[in-house]
């Protein structure tokens, strides 16, 4: 399988119940090296443009509001099959439906403040990558 990279933000409800660090252990538990890392609070307008593709969609707003609401964290992640393996690790966007034993479903309180993003592609994953982090910010593996 190819390694591939991957777009995770630990969203400002993940900050604010200060769950950085459980979250990113069972990241790194499941096999995901961080690549690149940051906490950043998005303006409004910066969240409008990283969710540029659902502004038609009628949670836009909350969504943005939520995603400019406090610090975040962005993350890049790299693993084998990292796209897939990253969105069952999470688990559904609504933590209702979301399988028991994932990130969601035991930390996440609603649709809209579901604690972590994660891309839906590779090529969405270096277009989200791009958007907090230069190329150069974003380390390659080195052996220990
Ligand atoms: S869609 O319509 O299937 O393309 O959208 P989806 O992938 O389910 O969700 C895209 C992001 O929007 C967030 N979302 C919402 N926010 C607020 N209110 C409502 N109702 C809502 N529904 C979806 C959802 O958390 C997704 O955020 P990311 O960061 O991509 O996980």
């Amino acid at each position: 399988m190819a390694t591939e990279r991957t777009l995770a933000i630990l969203k400002p409800d993940c900050v604010r119940k200060e769950l950085i660090g459980t979250v990113l252990a069972r990241i790194q538990d499941a096999g995901f090296a961080v690549r690149a890392l940051k906490m950043i609070t998005l303006s409004k307008r910066e969240a409008e443009g990283f969710y540029a593709v659902h502004e038609d969609k009628p949670f836009f707003d909350e969504l943005t509001d939520f995603m400019s609401s406090g610090p975040c964290v962005p993350v890049v992640l790299e693993k084998e099959n990292a796209i897939a393996d990253f969105r069952t690790l999470i688990g559904a966007t609504n933590p209702d439906e979301a399988d028991e034993g994932t990130i969601r479903a035991d930390f996440a309180d609603s649709i809209s403040t579901n604690i972590v993003h994660g891309s839906d592609s590779v090529g969405n994953g270096q277009k989200e990558a791009s958007y907090f982090f230069a190329e150069h910010e974003i380390v390659a593996n080195r052996a220990a």
